[in-house]
């Protein structure tokens, strides 16, 4: 019999302050997670499991989404305080030496320029163990701090990032393999016959080039991208080494997977290059019973909980929904924000109230609740209907949520040899690829 088929694993974050409303964080932590010693034991504790990568996500705003007002973002610390993913990037690196470091930027507010320059440099501090999550942002309170009114059309914004990506490979390209001598003998350094402009003048961007930075140990950064929508999708299987994929249960995440398999193909591109990576809550405890009393207290959220759920999904699609009747049956709402996420929240159907209560568990498979070995098994199970290629697991936050995690579960996916064992190679996407 064939050894069974390993998944990909990644956890999905932010650099921002851990679980402090749990019992499992002190008051001196809740405060002082801002010197990053808190996100360099969670990386090592990933690293010692093996995982692929750390996922940093990003915005730039404190959002006014919920009621017109700041309050509940900064209460609940939904959207702010959040630091800078980019800048606490080579602190994660010093710390390990094998797991890749992804770090969110936005197309629609970095210059190329600025952003080529940055990956280069930090793939050079992590040596080649950085990945960009490429996201073209969803709010209009962003778009206000980079001198625009309001964020760019949802589809134009993805037509910007074609270029972008275009103008940032261009730069990354503008350095030919060799260019660096450092002889001694003639006293040249750069051989500068193998730099040169790249003269880029598109539709949004224009950019001169060179870049003046050396050509980084992986050439570019692994490219990671969550686009759900057709244009999104599309944008993912031309360019992502990784996509991540928000589908829940086997027909969706199947059809997600072969759709952008499809469409990677049509770029001329080898699908296998293109994983895709499912988002995925596990609840794992130490019994079935308590994992289930914790899925339920999920399902059956407070009222801070709703004030919660309510304000990142304002955030998320600049909709106001204290001005919904919680109690009606939800309507047809538009937004030029987060298109997929609404029609996913929408489409849980019922009220407001109710939809908020299935939202907190959106991507907990109630399979996927139970004891480490149970809830390794089954994941097993639905990554071989699925075909591939990996999860991304979000939650987590205390140091005990990241030992259930990384020592319980991947400890149990690691027993049944669903994940690596160890790292085979030194860069990040030679890991990413490697099955
Ligand atoms: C797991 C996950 C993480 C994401 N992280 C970010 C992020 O850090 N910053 C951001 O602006 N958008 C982020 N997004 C939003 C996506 O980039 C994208 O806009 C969203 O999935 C909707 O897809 P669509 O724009 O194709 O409709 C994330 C989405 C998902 C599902």
């Amino acid at each position: 019999m064939s050894a069974p088929r390993r998944m990909h694993l990644g956890w999905f974050m932010n650099f921002t302050r851990p679980a402090w409303t749990t019992p499992w964080v002190s008051d001196a932590e809740a405060r002082e997670w801002t010197d990053g010693e808190y996100h360099v034991d969670w990386i090592r504790a990933m690293e010692r499991a093996k995982l692929d990568f750390m996922m940093l996500e990003d915005s730039s705003m404190v959002s006014d989404g919920f009621r017109g007002t700041m309050d509940a973002d900064l209460k609940h610390s939904l959207y702010a305080p959040k630091h800078d993913p980019l800048a606490l990037a080579p602190v994660l690196a010093r710390e390990t030496r094998n797991i890749g470091i992804v770090v969110t930027a936005s197309t629609s507010f970095y210059p190329p320029f600025l952003l080529a320059r940055s990956m280069s440099t930090i793939d050079h501090l992590s040596r080649g163990r950085i990945g960009w999550n490429i996201v073209t942002s969803s709010e209009d309170r962003a778009a206000q701090n980079f001198g625009l009114d309001t964020l760019y059309e949802h589809d134009a914004r993805y037509d910007r990032a074609d270029e972008f990506v275009e103008v940032v490979e261009g730069l990354w390209g503008s350095w030919k393999p060799g260019a660096l001598v450092a002889d001694r003998a003639t006293g040249t350094y750069v051989d500068a016959s193998r730099v040169a402009p790249i003269h880029h003048e598109g539709r949004f961007y224009k950019v001169r080039g060179p870049l003046n930075t050396l050509p980084s140990p992986q050439g570019r950064p692994v490219y990671l991208q969550a686009g759900g929508s057709p244009r999104g999708r599309e944008f993912a299987a031309r360019h992502a080494d990784a996509v991540i994929c928000a589908a829940q249960g086997v027909p969706a995440m199947r059809e997600f997977r072969d759709d952008v398999r499809t469409r990677a193909k049509a770029y001329g591109r080898d699908p296998d290059d293109v994983k895709v990576m499912f988002i995925t809550l596990p609840v794992v405890a130490a019994s079935r019973r308590e994992a289930q009393q914790l899925f339920e207290e999920m399902q059956n959220p407070s009222e801070t909980a709703v004030e919660i759920s309510l304000g990142h999904m304002g955030a998320l699609t600049e909709i106001d929904f204290s001005t919904v009747d919680p109690d009606a049956p939800l309507g047809d709402l538009q937004t030029n924000g987060h298109r997929t996420t609404l029609e996913k929240f929408t489409g849980l159907g019922g009220t407001l109230r109710e939809a908020t209560g299935r939202w907190a568990t959106r991507y907990t498979n109630p399979a996927f609740v139970g004891t480490p070995d149970e809830v390794a098994a089954a994941m097993a199970e639905e990554f071989d209907e699925v075909g591939g290629d990996g999860y991304l697991i979000t939650g987590g936050g205390s140091r005990r949520a990241i030992a259930e995690l990384t020592d319980g579960l991947v400890g149990s996916l690691s027993d049944l040899g669903r994940v690596r064992r160890t790292y085979e190679h030194d860069l990040f996407r030679d890991n990413l690829l490697a099955f």
